[in-house]
């Protein structure tokens, strides 16, 4: 009894956290269908197939579920904001407009996954975590983004055609972009690109320039009950989504992301306003 006693004090520590539980704070289920997923060879770390019972360091173990990255650092931080017009997207402006940041929490520091213009309302992802934002903003992935536009006029069907088709701006042609009139002044816009004023300049080029301009989701992530100036944190399982989306853009899935997200199926929301 005495010699297991110095064995046990001897030994030390298992290293790190096991991975059911690491999986589990990072939103992707219980510790039970974690444990489950692990079982099923959906899950590798550092990517190799994980095992049940290992244990990893979630301050530098890659851990996928699906080949997909799941965020398990600790720390990490994701908030949706519902950002009205009127508001600068960076971090700090000369002309001490408000900005983004001044919206959501000071700390930790966050930064914004993209940006909107100045008058521009409506979603905005904003986290401390490099590698999510990177994968958002980088054009290959090519995530959706869907707008709400009113524009000056009602846009005939030379114009949609053109919308949708690609249009020549002065840093080149915009890739198709799905496009549905709600009303006779208003659009619903869905595009892949995230390049500067975008959607204005587009509707400037068809002769019909935006009135106002609402981003109504990203990817998979929408809420139309958070009320403008007003952020949430994303739950685990939208930040989940949202490294998937990234991946199927890269992955050259752009085509069968449209067609699971068509403009005007209801996206799925999830959590209330704050
Ligand atoms: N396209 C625009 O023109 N402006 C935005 O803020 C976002 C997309």
């Amino acid at each position: 009894m005495a010699r297991e006693t110095d064995r046990q004090a001897a030994s030390p520590p298992p290293e790190g956290e096991r991975l059911q539980k690491v999986l589990a704070r990072a939103g992707i289920g219980s510790r039970r269908a974690c444990d489950d997923l692990v079982a099923s060879g959906r899950v590798t770390v550092n990517g190799v197939g994980a095992v049940a019972g290992q244990r990893v360091d979630p301050r530098h173990d890659l851990v996928a579920v699906d080949g997909v990255p799941v965020p398990v650092a600790p720390g990490l931080v994701y908030y949706l904001l519902n950002k009205p017009a009127g508001v600068v997207t960076t971090a700090s402006d000369p002309g001490r407009r408000r900005t983004v940041l001044d919206l959501v929490p000071a700390t930790p520091r966050v930064f914004s996954v993209g940006r909107l213009d100045y008058d521009t309302e409506g979603l905005l992802v904003l986290t401390n975590d490099g590698e999510l934002a990177h994968r958002l903003a980088h054009p290959s992935h090519g995530v959706a983004k869907e707008y709400l536009v009113e524009v000056e006029g009602t846009p005939g069907p030379g114009a949609l055609r053109r919308l949708r088709e690609g249009v020549e701006l002065d840093d080149g042609w915009t890739a198709s972009a799905v496009v549905r009139q709600v009303a006779p002044g208003a659009l619903r816009i869905v595009v892949h690109e995230g390049r500067n004023r975008q959607v204005r300049r587009m509707l400037e080029a068809v002769g019909h320039p935006a009135r106002r301009l609402v981003r109504t989701r990203i990817g998979p992530v929408s809420d139309t009950a958070l009320a403008p100036g007003r952020w949430r944190p994303l739950s685990g399982e939208e930040v989940g989504a949202l490294y998937a989306a990234s991946a199927e853009g890269a992955g050259g899935g752009r085509r069968q992301a449209r067609a699971a997200a068509p403009v005007g199926a209801a996206p799925r929301r999830t959590g209330g306003g704050r």
